[in-house]
């Protein structure tokens, strides 16, 4: 019997050209570059230019998704963007990517799962391309966050920053015998009873602005490892395989400290997790598809790897997806 997979065809991503280092930061708000590096593991991040917007970061890699992949956008039928802070209110981002994209085909909408958002959207594209709703979906993970920080907030400031990454899945049909290809399980998890423990304090229908991030961070850290690690489990159980299959661990860039504590809890050695978190800070829905990016780029992933991706983040929402590469 065949078997229907979404199988990756190509990755890219995209980083504004202004790079803020901690050092930089410390100018202007009372922090360090040795707290920053100590407590979160951030060593500076990209911040978009003023009239670069979130749909501009997303269409730049989803270019560079296509490049890698040997697609065009004729290719393409779904783009899903993830993305906390979408150019406009509406229309979402995705079909304005499709626009600079010069497509008129296909259809495109955005998931706002805020860190969580590329790990929704790629189990939300699995999901149609598996029903025969479209064959080749770009799935970009985009924000341009530093717009919603007050950069007068030490506790919030120093931990975001822009980019764009994207993944393009294809729908195939396994023959029998082939081996297992392309998303394999996937685990969404979400409490909204945790709301207010990250959230931004505006939005059209209370404020009528777009507001400045607030969060607990103790609190979020605390249910940070615990929450990461059950979705990973689950993902696993699904799947039949074990931690000890696992080629690579590509987890949502927020802190170092939660990267290195799941890690360590799934017993995954630290050659095995991709840490881009120093160099990117957290970018939200951006980071686990820049991560891959730049894994896939240096040559670490490749074709065949077991790769498990993870985030969690405001909502609380939590998630993780298995990828036979
Ligand atoms: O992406 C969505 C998911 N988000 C996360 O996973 C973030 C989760 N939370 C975290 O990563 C950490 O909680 C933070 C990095 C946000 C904070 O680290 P922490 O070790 O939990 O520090 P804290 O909030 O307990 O603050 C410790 C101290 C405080 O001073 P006192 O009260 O001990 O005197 C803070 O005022 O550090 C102080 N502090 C700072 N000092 C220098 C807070 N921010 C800064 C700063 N620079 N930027």
């Amino acid at each position: 019997m065949t078997r229907v997979r979404s199988i990756v065809r190509g990755v890219g991503s995209y980083l504004p050209q202004k790079i803020v280092t901690n050092a930089e930061l410390a100018k202007t708000v009372d922090t360090s570059d040795e707290w920053i590096q100590q407590r979160v593991g951030i060593k500076e991040r990209h911040v978009a230019a003023e009239g670069e917007f979130t749909s501009d970061l997303a269409t730049a890699a989803a270019r560079a998704a296509l490049d890698n992949a040997g697609l065009t956008p004729d290719d393409i039928d779904l783009i899903i963007v993830a993305t906390t802070t979408p150019d406009y209110t509406f229309p979402a981002a995705a079909t304005l990517v499709q626009m600079k994209l010069g497509m008129h085909h296909g259809f495109a909408f955005d998931v706002q799962a805020v860190c969580s958002g590329f790990v929704y959207g790629v189990t939300t594209a699995d999901s149609y391309l598996k029903n025969g709703l479209a064959k080749r979906a770009l799935v970009i993970g985009a924000e341009t966050f530093t717009r919603l920080l007050d950069w007068t907030d030490r506790t919030t400031c120093v931990l975001f920053g822009d980019g764009a990454g994207a993944m393009i899945l294809e729908r195939v049909e396994l023959a029998d015998g082939e081996p297992e290809r392309g998303i394999i399980a996937s685990a969404l998890r979400s409490d909204g009873h945790h709301w207010d423990k990250l959230y931004v304090d505006g939005g059209p229908s209370s404020t009528g602005t777009a507001g400045h991030v607030h969060m607990q961070g103790p609190e979020v850290f605390r249910h940070a490892v615990g929450k990461i690690t059950d979705v990973v489990y689950k993902t696993l159980e699904q799947s039949g395989h074990t931690v000890d299959d696992l080629d690579w661990f590509v987890p949502h860039q927020a802190n170092k400290r939660i990267i290195d504590g799941a890690g360590q809890k799934l017993g995954l050695p630290p050659e095995k997790v991709v840490m881009t978190v120093d160099i990117h800070a957290n970018t939200s829905a951006a980071s686990v598809p820049l991560a891959l990016s730049v894994a896939v780029g240096d040559g670490r992933i490749k074709q065949g790897d077991l790769v498990m991706l993870e985030a969690m983040g405001g909502g609380f929402t939590w998630g993780a997806s298995l990828i036979r590469w």
